[in-house]
């Protein structure tokens, strides 16, 4: 699909009235400022369109289609994806950096010119400032690992209870090695993070060394104040991580906007294959910070008294990296800015409104995080009153349609919450309304599939 295809759904936006040009010469003008409601909507997406480019997603079993709700777990790859990869390994397939011939210097180019597209896309300084890893997880954990040689006992580190395991594990780790101490960020009632709360009890003092939020909740749905939250660590001196894994396949991402010193994120969650994941980090926080993993290519010079290492990205990319999975990466983010990130995130909105509305209609369900569209990303999680979400889900799949039940790898939250797992609906740019209907009835035939016994 291109954007030639859609048609804006909105007048242009009034022109800014530049009267105060026709004041005294040497008066500065005053312009002012745009706000959202004036700038125009991003173009809208049509999902039918968009599915054509997902081959998975014509699959039929028994002559039934598959409903797939589980994009916030791993998103569908587009045929540029799948091919790019398959073409990659047909025709460009060698080591990076060490082969010395046409095929290497053509498996360079396509590794690195992988990075420049990430770099771009998410609005990065230079290349440089990206490393690859092997999905976010590993991104969360390099940065426990390095930073931790700055941190020791009565350190703190703040995270929030709404994290996925792949952000408390790591510093849980890093707080057995150093004496440092994990603090929290709790949530409101509506499933926010409790800002107010944490300023109250000075959740970040000059003790804090790094704070660790996510950017979207892969559970509540919730979009948190990352930059406030950075502008108050900055404050007083700390290191701030930002696991952007939900974030950045859904939002138009610029690093600099953020305000964040770090950032990991996860290619299957983008359109892009697993197996590859991203950090990215200031380039001289990044150059200050010592290797993660030892081995090939992240080394200056090796010495039997010692080693040397690589400047950033390569010091923290040890041994033979995700090559064609770079190259699918730098695919998805290809596809994903023809599509536009505005309209993603516009399409992203309007379908969350649409199951919001429907699933308030269903009796004995409670929405976990905002109701609202608000400050609210594509993953809804609830709870049916006394129906397990495993039995939930397995109905559902009887219908061939794809949820999740659990705890979405964030059992903290859900202890929190009081629960110990939800069902959680997921969408992406390819979720049609005919989708969420689908969902409704399959969760009404649920509800008295299982109340009516
Ligand atoms: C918020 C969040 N952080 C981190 C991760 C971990 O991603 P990966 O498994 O690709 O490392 C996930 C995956 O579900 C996630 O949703």
């Amino acid at each position: 699909m291109t954007q030639a295809d859609t048609k804006p759904d909105t007048a242009p936006p009034a022109q800014l009235s530049w009267a105060a040009r026709s004041r005294a010469n040497d008066e500065i003008p005053e312009v002012e400022p745009i706000s959202e409601a004036q700038l125009p909507l991003p173009y809208p997406i049509n999902p039918e369109m968009v599915r054509a480019d997902f081959p998975i997603l014509s699959r039929e079993i028994d002559g039934a289609p598959i409903i797939y709700l589980d994009s916030a777990n791993t998103s569908q790859k587009p045929y540029a994806v799948i091919d790019k990869i398959a073409q990659h390994y047909r025709t460009h397939n060698a080591n990076v950096a060490r082969a010395m011939h046409v095929l290497g210097a053509e498996a360079t180019e396509a590794f690195e010119g992988a990075r420049a597209k990430v770099a771009a896309f998410i609005g990065a300084s230079r290349s440089e400032e990206v490393v690859f890893t092997k999905n976010a997880s590993e991104a969360l954990n390099l940065c426990a690992h390095s930073l931790g040689a700055r941190l020791g006992p009565g350190d703190e580190i703040v995270v929030s209870v709404m994290e996925h395991h792949s952000n408390i594990v790591p510093w849980q780790m890093l707080c057995e090695r150093t004496g440092a101490v994990l603090r929290w960020f709790d949530i409101t009632e509506e499933g926010r993070l409790d800002i107010a709360a944490a300023k109250r009890e000075g959740l970040i003092n000059e003790k804090t060394k790094i704070v660790s939020v996510t950017w979207v909740s892969n559970v509540l749905g919730t979009v948190n104040p990352v930059r406030k939250i950075a502008e108050w660590a900055h404050a007083h001196g700390a290191i701030v991580v930002l696991d952007g894994s939900q974030g950045v396949p859904q939002m138009l991402t610029r690093v600099k906007d953020l305000g964040v010193d770090l950032m990991a994120f996860t290619g299957h969650k983008m359109a892009g294959p697993t197996g590859i994941g991203v950090l990215w980090g200031r380039y001289d926080l990044l150059a200050d910070m010592p290797p993660f993993l030892g081995g090939g290519e992240m080394i200056e010079i090796v010495r039997m008294t010692g080693s040397t290492y690589a400047p950033p990205p390569h010091r923290f990319e040890a041994g033979t990296p995700p090559i064609a999975q770079a190259a699918g990466l730098g695919a998805a983010v290809d596809y994903l800015a023809r599509i536009g990130m505005g309209s993603l995130a516009r399409h992203e909105r309007e379908i969350t409104a649409y199951a919001l509305e429907g699933l308030k209609t269903l009796p004995g369900l409670t929405i976990l995080g905002p109701t609202e569209p608000i400050d609210r990303g594509g993953a809804i999680s609830f709870k049916l009153d006394d129906i397990h979400p495993h039995d939930v889900s397995q109905l559902m799949d009887s219908r061939l349609i794809a949820v999740r039940g659990g705890h979405h790898c964030a059992r903290p939250l859900h202890e929190r919450m009081g629960i110990q797992s939800s069902t959680r609906a997921s969408f992406y740019l390819y979720t049609t309304r005919a989708d969420i209907d689908a969902l409704i009835d399959g969760l009404e035939h649920t509800i008295s599939f299982f109340r009516g016994r």
